[in-house]
Formats: C-alpha cells, sequence, structure tokens
C-alpha cells in the first residue's frame, strides 16, 4: 500500500505540470482527492491492515494528500497569472497610437469681437436687446426723424420687400422699439445685422454689423456721452486709448458727432493703418433729438439721452489687421480656422 501510496503522490504531480487550464485542474482535484478519486480508494482499504501498520499508513496518506494539495494550489496560483496576464495583452492598449479627435467649431471673429463689445456694456449696466432684420419704414426712417423726402435717406437706401417692409439699414430702429416698450432709465445695446444697397469691396459690403447704444434718464449730458464712450475705448483698445469728437449731423441726435480714436497701431504718430491721420473713426453717436424722444411718448423737457451706433466689422477688422471685409462673409474655412485657437 505504502508503493501505491507514493506511485499516487508521483503520478499526480506529473500530471498536474501537464494541466493547462482552470477545469483540467479542476478534473484533477476530483480525479485524486475526490469522493471517487484515488487516494479515497486506497484509504478505503486500510480495514485489511494490521493495527501496527495502520497509523504508519495513515500518517503518509495524510502527507500525501497534504502534498497533492499544495501542489494543486501552487500551480492554481500559476495559472490565474498566466490567465491574468493573457487578458492584459489582450486588453493592451497602444498609448503612442494618435487619438481620434472630432472637429470643433470655433466662433466668427465678428462674434468673438461682438462678445467682448457685450461683455465691455454689460460691466457698465447695458441691458443687451433685439429687434427685427425686417421693419417697416416708421422704424427704420420715420421715427427717427428721417421723413419719406428727406436727403438722410440716400445715403442708407436699403432693400425693400414689400411697400412699407424694407430690410433695416441701422439698428437705430431698435432705439424706437425699445423706447416704446421700456420707461427711463433705459440704458442699452442693441447688436445685430444691417443692410444697404452698397457695391462689394474691400471695404463695403451690402450685409454688414452695429451695435446701437442707447441711454435715456434725467440729466444726461453730453459730457456722460463722452465719458462713457471714453471708457469703451480703453476697455478695447488698452488705458492710453484717447478718443475725439468731430460735428457730424445724424437726423435722430442733436448735437451729433464722429468719434476717432487714437491710431492702435502708432498710438497717433500717423502710420499706415491709420493712413497718417494718427485717429481711426469708430463710430457715430448724439445726444437724442427731442422729436424722437416724443414721438416715443417721452417727455423731452424732463428726459434727455445719448445714442451710438458702433461698426462691428471694422472694429474686427482692425483688431486682427484683416485687410477685406469681404473675407468677414465669404466663410472660407481657411480663413476662419485661423481665429478657433
Ligand atoms: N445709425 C447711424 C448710422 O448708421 C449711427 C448712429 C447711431 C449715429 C446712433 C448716432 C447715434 O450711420
Amino acid at each position: 500500500m505504502k508503493e501505491q501510496l507514493q506511485a499516487i503522490e508521483t503520478k499526480a504531480i506529473m500530471a498536474l505540470q501537464a494541466v493547462d487550464s482552470l477545469t483540467a485542474l479542476d478534473e484533477l482535484r476530483v480525479a485524486y482527492l475526490g469522493k471517487k478519486g484515488e487516494l479515497t480508494a486506497i484509504l478505503k482499504q486500510m480495514g485489511g491492515l494490521t493495527p501496527e501498520e495502520r497509523p504508519i499508513v495513515g500518517q503518509l496518506a495524510n502527507k500525501v494528500r497534504s502534498t497533492i494539495e499544495a501542489k494543486i494550489e501552487e500551480r492554481l496560483v500559476q495559472l490565474k497569472a498566466e490567465a491574468e496576464l493573457k487578458q492584459f495583452e489582450a486588453e493592451a492598449l497602444d498609448v503612442t497610437l494618435p487619438g481620434k479627435t472630432t472637429k470643433q467649431g470655433g466662433l466668427h471673429p465678428l462674434n468673438r469681437v461682438l462678445n467682448d463689445m457685450i461683455d465691455i456694456f454689460k460691466s457698465m449696466g447695458f441691458d443687451v436687446v433685439d429687434g427685427p432684420e425686417i421693419e417697416t419704414e416708421y422704424y427704420n426712417f420715420e421715427a427717427l426723424n428721417i421723413p419719406a423726402d428727406h436727403p438722410a435717406r440716400d445715403m442708407q437706401d436699403t432693400f425693400y420687400v414689400g411697400d412699407d417692409l424694407l430690410l433695416r439699414s441701422q439698428t437705430s430702429a431698435a432705439q424706437i422699439r425699445t423706447m416704446e416698450n421700456r420707461k427711463p432709465p433705459i440704458r442699452v445695446i442693441c447688436p445685430g445685422r444691417v443692410f444697404r444697397a452698397d457695391e462689394v469691396d474691400a471695404t463695403h459690403s451690402p450685409v454688414f454689423h452695429q451695435i446701437e447704444g442707447l441711454v435715456v434718464d434725467k440729466d444726461i449730458t453730453m459730457c456722460d456721452l463722452k465719458g462713457c464712450l471714453e471708457q469703451v475705448a480703453r476697455e478695447i483698445y488698452g488705458p492710453d486709448a484717447k478718443i475725439k469728437f468731430r460735428p457730424s449731423f445724424f437726423p435722430f441726435t442733436e448735437p451729433s458727432v464722429e468719434v476717432d480714436v487714437s491710431c492702435p497701431e502708432c498710438g497717433g504718430k500717423g502710420c499706415r493703418v491709420c493712413k497718417g491721420a494718427g485717429w481711426i473713426e469708430i463710430l457715430g453717436a448724439g445726444m437724442v433729438h427731442p422729436n424722437v424722444l416724443s414721438g416715443c411718448g417721452i417727455d423731452p423737457n424732463e428726459y434727455s439721452g445719448f445714442a451710438f451706433g458702433i461698426g462691428l466689422d471694422r472694429l474686427t477688422t482692425t483688431r486682427y489687421k484683416i485687410s477685406d471685409i469681404r473675407l468677414l462673409f465669404e466663410n472660407d474655412l481657411r480663413f476662419l480656422e485661423q481665429f478657433d485657437k
């Protein structure tokens, strides 16, 4: 019996080496150590032994069992480690491969500058309002003190889409809508697209953008207008920016001014950008005409206000040194992608 036990141990150890899966290992455990296994079968014959032999064979049988058990455990650890390694290899990522990127869109340069302007005006307490791009003659001209036969209509010839409907030629129409809907104090900007029957060239486009500003309250003076615009110019062009007013004419403001900013390129000395002038025109402005106020039901003896209209396209082309306004409207990705960053 001793020899049989020894033989089982040797056979089991040999068999273990050939086992290459967890199921095969389990089968082997059953074959040797299970209830119907070889070792159990031998132990069942122990009854036939002499009382002297029994403890010796019993001890040996226990030793064989624990040796086989230990070897099975050892193999189990090995097999698990091998399986894990295989899994890791199968799931391995090559981190040196280039990643899959999704193409992201970017903001149009006009929107970038517009967003900055909105931030500046919001920080000064302005609300942003919207107005329709298709306007009536009343809002675009008449209510702005430009009657049907007024020569100022020539400069703002636009596209008519019906007898009384036109594509707005200026965001100033939003002044009227705002004053009809709000009571003073009013502090709003209205950015948007405007249209004029202009020939296309490097500096003209039949579609362009303005940001209209309007402030109406008690005791608003030209000083408020100047202070406000000076602050805006410093925010856009830096703390050394200066502005100057030149007399001008708009039917809906009195007095009216053109506003120039010291050339951001040369600081006022004169260069190619400002064509030697040292100044660049950035907007039109003025004190809201009393006719316009009273037309909107606001008493000009009690209230006064100022308005301004900024050309967003000009701001954008000077900011990014864009030489041709057409680039802003052609949607050429080679141009637009330069602003993605
Ligand atoms: N709407 C004027 C234009 O398009 C600009 C402007 C706005 C002037 C507000 C004064 C006040 O030329």
